[in-house]
């Protein structure tokens, strides 16, 4: 079958389409045909060699994908090893959830990462109150309009933050109160909570804004590493910052992320959310798709389609 390797760490030109042998399902998996697999920011952190956990290259990325499965329209997410990049794949059959009808596969693979990062920590870490101001930033990216969606589903008020003026449009459109650019941070009202997937001095400013009682979440370091924050200081100020990872907690606890994975499921299929598909590249712009993503111009989630 056809698959994209990462031949080794570098540039976008290290992802090769090449004839790789048929993957082997073992137990509790099923061998899913991909119809769309999504390209997400970790990708790209894994072929520049700077993600925490670098698997041993060569090696297919890619870890959730939509496709048919013993004519089923399914999407999922693939074992931690990757491989979605690629026209077969193995995926633990635990971690497959059925294609809403009329859902395209390139929103099912824009699906399970966005959304399951952006409802767990949403619904588990914070209380959002109804009115809650809520500060999302990268808030035109995969994850983030994921966020701007679920927090208006939750009757919160979306705050968007973005790197560009062009990209303000989109989580307005998806039902964001305000939306700034990160040089005009310091001129929005305080907020309840932040959900942050930049990190570094994008984190310190959306930090300064939380209201006593306030809670930051810490989801992504797309712009660099976080400050550290002492205990003394969050006391100080009466707020709190919390980290989240979905990858470990899918090992460390699978049960609540399955019952999220259901939770969010019927939020789309009730039409209250649904997943954005910025842009689409066949198997052969990998590339490309990386490249897109580096240079911060993409909006909503990259598909690759094989
Ligand atoms: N903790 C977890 O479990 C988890 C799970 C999934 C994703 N994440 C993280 O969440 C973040 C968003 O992921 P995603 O896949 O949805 O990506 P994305 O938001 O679609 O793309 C990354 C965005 O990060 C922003 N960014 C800020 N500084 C950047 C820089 N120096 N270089 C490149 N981009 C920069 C850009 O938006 P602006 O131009 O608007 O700033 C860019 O569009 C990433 O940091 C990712 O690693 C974490």
């Amino acid at each position: 079958m056809r698959a994209v390797v990462l031949e080794g760490v570098g540039g976008p030109e290290q992802l090769v389409v090449r004839d790789v042998p048929e993957p082997e399902a073992s137990d509790g998996a099923a061998i899913v045909d991909v119809r769309a697999a999504g390209v997400n920011f970790a990708d790209v952190l894994i072929r520049l060699g700077r993600y925490p956990q670098m698997p041993e290259l060569p090696a297919i990325l890619g870890s959730e994908i939509a496709g048919e499965l013993d004519g089923n329209r399914v999407m999922g997410f693939v074992r931690s090893e990757g491989g979605g990049y690629a026209e077969r794949v193995v995926v633990d059959t635990r971690w497959l959830l059925p294609l809403p009808t009329n859902a395209s596969f390139a929103e099912g693979a824009a699906f399970p990462m966005a959304f399951l990062t952006s409802w767990i920590p949403l619904t588990e870490l914070v209380r959002i109150a109804f009115g809650a101001r809520v500060l999302i930033t990268a808030a035109a990216g995969a994850v983030g309009t994921a966020a701007v969606q679920i927090v208006r589903a939750l009757n919160g008020n979306p705050i968007a933050a973005v790197g560009s003026v062009e990209k303000l449009e989109l989580p307005r459109s998806l039902g964001a109160v305000e939306a700034v650019t990160y040089d005009a941070l310091s001129e929005v009202e305080p907020v309840d909570a932040v959900f942050d997937l930049v990190g570094g001095d994008v984190f310190a400013s959306a930090l300064a804004l939380l209201k006593p009682m306030g809670t930051a979440i810490a989801v992504g370091y797309a712009g660099g590493l976080w400050q550290d924050v002492s205990p003394t200081w969050l006391v100080g100020r009466n707020i709190g910052v919390h980290g989240f990872y979905l990858g470990r907690l899918i090992g460390r606890n699978p049960d609540l992320v399955g019952r999220a994975a259901q939770d969010v499921l019927r939020l789309w299929e009730g039409g209250a959310v649904r997943p954005i598909v910025g842009a689409e590249f066949p198997l052969e712009a990998a590339g490309g798709a990386h490249q897109l993503i580096e240079e911060r111009q993409s909006t909503g989630k990259v598909v690759l389609i094989p």
